[in-house]
């Protein structure tokens, strides 16, 4: 289990490879995930973070196997949610009255969710610790990423960077390291990871990336808790985050809905066409909301420059599906894009004027009035959303 990353310093973590969602069932995880720990072994041997609580017992185990339970001298925790702390209760019932250095915020959530009063010890960014061999951890307080406790330590003279959440992803694999790994599949997932876990912070994000800039740390690794380890060019991942956290779009266009006798499906499929007529050159993308992953579509926005968002009437409202997912974008705060509505009618019609209020609500820049057509959309009526469809091409 114990994997030599550089010099003194070992991966010791645990690959899920069955995990589906993550956070209960609130993000789907389609190739699993890790939780990676690290041990450092210098003078002074310090772990840092530990894994989800499910296999605490078998991380703790395989320290204790190792030879290296008992000689733990520090533990850093650099982020309290269970994913990274879980095996804090196990462990400290093995090694009990181990320093443990975190924020004061995880000191909270740490007593928050384990009721102990560990031997805490409170540090700030800037501040250092002496492991011997002439090496120091360097704390750097991260909050928001991903809690307002989280931080990242850094390890002199071998140069990682231990980021906790920061440039993770749910990506299981034996293969460590980023240069080793399908490239497509690990962006792709980088990507799911900071729009569906990230984005609300790309503000704090933003500042944060040219504060660790400023510190003019030589980074060779940086070490995440979930997912690959960058040694291959691991600035590279740092460049993607600069990206996204700078209201990042490209030229797509996301169309999303719910449809109950298939009007609205033909609506968006219409408004599709008309968007691609408009402008052959802009990526169309349908989803049909339960039909889909929620968590790959709000990557598909993540990615869109305008979403086009169709529900029917029903009850005077709107589907269940389209109605959670405008929640869902709406916690990722998504800036700088713009929406608009479609959707059919049989009586009452309310669905498109709600669905604008909504889309406003969650930060969009809504277009117009949208369009609703009552019951099924005629020749005439199809042809009214592919013009619609042209319109909202148009209006960039
Ligand atoms: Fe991977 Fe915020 O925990």
């Amino acid at each position: 289990m114990k994997k030599l990353i550089k010099n003194n310093v070992s991966w010791v973590g645990k690959v899920d490879w069955e995990l589906e969602t993550f956070h209960g069932h609130e993000l789907t995880t389609h190739h699993g995930s890790t939780y990676n720990s690290y041990l450092i072994q210098e003078e002074k041997t310090v772990l840092i973070d530990t894994v989800w609580k499910p296999f605490a017992n078998e991380f703790v185990d395989n320290l204790a196997q190792e030879g290296v339970l008992d000689k733990i001298d520090f533990i850093v925790a650099n982020h309290g949610e269970i994913d990274h702390s879980g095996a804090l209760p196990e462990l400290l019932r093995r090694i009990p009255g181990t320093p443990i250095y975190c924020t004061a915020n995880a000191v909270k959530s740490l007593k928050g969710m384990y009721h102990q009063d560990w031997n805490f010890n409170v540090v700030k960014t800037g501040d250092k610790l002496d492991i011997g061999n002439g090496k120091q951890l360097v704390f750097v307080e991260m909050p928001m990423l991903h809690w307002p406790d989280s931080m990242a330590t850094y390890l002199s003279v071998d140069d990682i960077l231990f980021s906790n959440d920061a440039f993770g992803q749910h990506y299981a694999t034996e293969l460590l390291y980023n240069d080793l790994v399908d490239q497509c599949s690990l962006f792709q997932e980088a990507m799911k990871y900071y729009a569906n876990i990230l984005a609300p912070f790309s503000a704090v994000l933003k500042r944060k990336l040219q504060e660790i800039s400023a510190l003019g740390l030589p980074i060779d690794i940086i070490a995440t808790s979930h997912g690959v380890i960058w040694r291959d060019n691991p600035l590279q991942i740092v460049e993607k985050y600069t990206q996204w956290a700078d209201n990042y779009q490209e030229n797509q266009i996301t169309i999303v809905y719910d449809t109950m006798w298939n009007g609205t499906r033909v609506l968006a499929e219409n408004i599709a066409q008309g968007i691609h007529i408009a402008d052959p050159d802009v990526t169309v993308k349908l989803f049909n909301l339960p039909k889909s992953d929620v968590n790959d579509v709000i990557m598909e926005v993540f990615k869109s420059k305008m979403v086009v968002v169709g529900s029917p009437t029903i009850n005077n409202g709107i589907l269940h599906s389209v109605a959670g997912f405008i929640n869902l974008m709406k916690e990722m705060k998504f800036k700088n894009k713009k929406a608009a509505a479609f959707g059919c009618y049989g009586w009452s019609g309310e669905s498109v004027k709600l669905l604008n209020e909504f889309l406003q609500g969650a930060g969009f820049e809504v277009l117009n009035e949208g369009i609703r057509v009552q019951w099924n959309p005629d020749q005439d009526k199809q042809q009214e959303a592919v013009e619609f469809g042209k319109e909202l091409a148009m209006a960039q």
